[in-house]
């Protein structure tokens, strides 16, 4: 497969905000390329996919867990911090995959799973075996499973308790998440010292950042609810400092199932930071509910609910990833609406959500994929993709867990659609065949050929996006429009003054999408814009004019957006390339 011109490999380039402005795309080694042939994705596999990734125009990959477990959670269940699971590679193997990464000026994220370790990690099998000794408290211990009663189990189809008993010691011991994660004991200095210690192993490997998994569960307390405990604000915060310290420009990612007015206090305060950034887990349900019930309604509230988060700090906003489709920050009617509509087999579900790819989800409707993604590329915060989700991959709900959606990429039509050399009988995941969605016509090699695939739309999403810093810097602000079902916003960015540009950079961009499933036409409103010209983003045509009243009215197909640039009354050169005002090198 080829990708154009040979790429330039630019080399990592500075950019203090690389966090706030990339494209993320979170990439499953084990199920992405095989280099082998032995049927399990490795490093050498992913490396040799960079330049399809440079291609696509992604800025960082995030790597979730490829330690050493014995993968009865997709890897969340570390039984070694500084070992490689040997099926992926060597340690080697992945340094190359961070030169090779930063070659292409794309960084690289990893999952720091600190809450829990699997229970084959020596520190639980020398805690179990030695109560004294000096692993006997790294984990959290009780004689009786009564201590924090009120906490709620988030495995609710597997799990029955957060305690289980452990035969050896002969004692409970606590989980947050399977019976066979046991939680560290952060009580324990010990503890925080070897968490320390791991962080720092992969940032002096070169790493770009860290997801910190499960992060509100580091401490519990009789008296709380064993999430947001005040001393895990204060782990986090010497953390930071340490990052801070030691690697400045590597960031923190928070992953915080909760609402806003929660995880905004995971950002910490200027004075006191945490994470530079937190998945923002509230909005993407609302963007599938608008899909289906053609009402902006709570997408748009939470929109205007914007929270104050300190200078510096970024949202991660999402669509899907390797978990399921979480519904616990939607009310109950709302998520049995929700599981109506899109896990209406039983098999869809799993705990709280729907354990389903985004083409599916969407009946593989192509308009409907590209609303739910121009909206995520345009809202505040950093965009992560779900690895095959930019060709519209299918997924497997005969499948157990949330493997439904983590089956191997789709290269080609050729044998296990070009992941793997190796005999279909011997992979791990087998590849999607499904009538819809069967690799020998959804896959990258078909749709590279294809001018008009998903795949080309996406990579030219990215790169509009990239030429325009306001998406990932600026503001945003929700504007009325006259319909139920158009949802609009603003994103606007003033640009520092540079030295190819003087006076005012400001650039201002008016996002519309219609989550009708019939034309429509809407007026929104733009008291701030009032007499200025709108030109679309991509192609630079004029759309009509922004009343003196500060009115406009558009009309969208069925499920159609727009992004258009608003533009002074005076603004007279309609050609596309003098849209783009403030280059991505100009902006600081
Ligand atoms: C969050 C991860 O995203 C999920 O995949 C995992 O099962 C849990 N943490 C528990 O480790
Ligand atoms: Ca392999």
């Amino acid at each position: 497969m080829s990708f154009g011109a040979p790429m330039m490999l630019p080399g990592l380039q500075r950019d203090e905000h690389w966090y706030q402005r990339g494209v993320y795309y979170e990439v499953l080694v084990g199920s992405y390329a095989d280099s082998n042939g032995d049927g399990i994705g490795d490093f050498q596999g992913l490396i040799s996919k960079l330049d399809y990734l440079q291609w696509l125009g992604v800025d960082v990959i995030w790597v979730p867990p490829f330690f050493e477990s014995p993968l009865r959670d997709g890897g969340y269940d570390v039984a070694d911090y500084r070992k490689v699971l040997p099926d992926y590679g060597t340690i080697d193997d992945f340094r190359e995959l961070v030169t090779q990464a930063h070659a292409r000026n794309m960084r690289v994220l990893i999952d720091i799973v600190i809450n829990h370790t699997s229970d084959q990690h020596e520190w639980f099998q020398a805690s179990r075996e030695d109560p004294e000794g000096p692993y006997g408290d790294f984990y959290v211990w009780s004689d009786t499973d009564e201590k924090y009663q009120d906490y709620r189990i988030i495995f609710v189809d597997t799990e029955e308790s957060n305690w289980t008993f452990d035969p050896i010691r002969r004692q409970f011991f606590f989980h947050r998440f399977f019976s066979h994660q046991p939680d560290l004991n952060f009580e324990s200095p010990a503890v925080q010292r070897e968490v320390f210690d791991i962080v720092r192993f992969w940032l002096d490997l070169g790493v770009d950042g860290c997801r910190l998994d499960a992060i509100p569960y580091l401490f519990e307390s009789e008296e709380g609810t064993g999430e947001s405990e005040p001393e895990t604000h204060e782990f986090i915060q010497r953390l930071r400092a340490m990052v801070d310290d030691e690697y400045p420009g590597r960031v923190l990612l928070a992953e915080a199932n909760q609402w806003p007015h929660e995880v905004v206090d995971y950002f910490g305060t200027d004075e006191e930071p945490e994470c530079h950034m937190a998945f923002d887990f509230p909005t993407m349900p609302r963007i599938f509910y608008a899909l289906r019930s053609q009402l902006k309604g709570e997408l748009e509230e939470i929109l205007r609910d914007q929270l104050d988060i300190p200078k510096g700090a970024a949202w991660g906003v999402f669509l899907r990833n390797h978990d399921e489709l979480t519904l616990e920050m939607v009310d109950e009617d709302y998520r049995q609406t929700m599981y109506g509509w899109y896990a209406y087999d039983p098999r869809m579900r799993i705990n709280v959500g729907i354990r389903r790819r985004l083409a599916p989800l969407l009946e593989n409707s192509l308009d409907e994929i590209k609303l739910a993604n121009a909206i995520l590329l345009s809202l505040k915060g950093s965009p992560i993709l779900y690895y095959g989700d930019e060709i519209g991959m299918g997924d497997n709900i005969w499948l157990d867990d949330r493997d439904a959606s983590r089956t191997p990429m789709q290269w080609s039509p050729d044998r296990n659609a070009g992941f793997s050399t190796a005999d279909p009988g011997k992979l791990k995941l087998p590849v999607v065949q499904s009538l819809v969605y069967n690799y020998g016509h959804v896959n990258v090699e078909a749709q590279m050929a294809q001018s008009g695939s998903l795949l080309h739309w996406m990579r030219g999403m990215l790169q509009l996006r990239r030429q325009h810093p306001v998406f990932g810097m600026g503001s945003l602000e929700v504007v009325e429009t006259n319909h139920e079902s158009v949802l609009a916003y603003v994103r606007d960015y003033r640009g520092q003054p540079s030295k190819r540009h003087s006076g005012d950079r400001r650039e201002r961009i008016l996002c519309a999408f219609s989550f009708a499933d019939t034309p429509t036409s809407a007026t929104i409103s733009l008291p701030l814009d009032a007499g200025s010209r709108l030109f679309d983003l991509h192609g630079g045509q004029e759309f009509p004019r922004i009343g003196e009243d500060g009115e406009v009215t558009l009309t969208f197909g069925a499920k159609q957006f727009y992004w258009l640039y608003i533009a002074d009354p005076e603004f007279v050169d309609t050609a596309t390339s003098a849209i783009s005002i403030i280059r991505p090198d100009d902006a600081s």
